[in-house]
């Protein structure tokens, strides 16, 4: 199943995700979005912050876990994704079960993922943000903090799953490949070309 209205950013850490969903956040300041990312900042997400910090360690069998339970609240629970495509909102999300997918099948089996993700509906659009895990940890070792995903090979591993991903998912829903290596401008640009056609933006 497809959610219209929900469009998820993905890409390695250092990809840019974030910097262009605040871009596009001001830009329709006036239109009815809602921006959100995972991990949430729900309990659950906090928990799976401490987990990315390396401050509680998990087999990688429980992190996957950990991450799709986080989910489906954000999606199904109180003041999550769902309400707010009911209310008729444009639902922008940092990251989803792309991540999810990617990221732990670098470190567990990877049938689990798919498996954990695999009932989750999915969104209209995602915008898959590609870049070398060199580059990728050049911006993160400028950002200063580091978590225990950031680590080039680890990163390069998870770059090539998001590529075999975004491949498959290219059959289900609309995937808009982003050159992440690009300007901040020009992938902005590259991204309002997508938003600005959908009906609810047109209007
Ligand atoms: P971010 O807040 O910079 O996007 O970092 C979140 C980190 O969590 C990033 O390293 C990717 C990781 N992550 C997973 O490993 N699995 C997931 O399902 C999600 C949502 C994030």
């Amino acid at each position: 199943m497809i959610i219209s209205n929900f469009i998820v950013f993905e890409g390695i850490d250092g990809a840019g995700t974030t910097t262009q969903l605040n871009i596009l956040k001001d830009k329709l300041k006036c239109k009815p979005a809602w921006f959100t990312f995972e991990p949430t900042t729900r309990e659950t997400g906090v928990f799976l912050r401490k987990v990315l910090k390396g401050d509680i360690v998990l087999h990688p069998d429980t992190t996957a876990r950990l991450f799709a339970a986080d989910r489906c609240e954000h999606l199904y629970g109180k003041n999550g994704i769902m309400e707010h495509i009911q209310k008729g909102e444009l639902v922008f999300c940092d990251r989803y079960i792309f991540s999810n997918i990617a990221y732990q099948s670098s470190e567990c089996d990877n049938s689990l993922p798919e498996e954990l993700n695999k009932s989750f509906p999915l969104p209209q659009i995602v915008f898959y943000f590609d870049l070398p895990a060199d580059i990728s940890i050049n911006r993160i070792t400028v950002r200063g903090v580091t978590e225990i995903y950031e680590k080039k090979d680890f990163l390069e591993k998870t770059r090539l799953n998001y590529i075999g991903i975004m491949k498959k998912y290219e059959a289900l829903t609309q995937v808009v490949y982003i050159n992440a290596e690009k300007s901040i401008e020009s992938i902005a640009e590259k991204i309002w070309s997508v938003i600005e056609n959908l009906p609810m933006i047109k209007k």
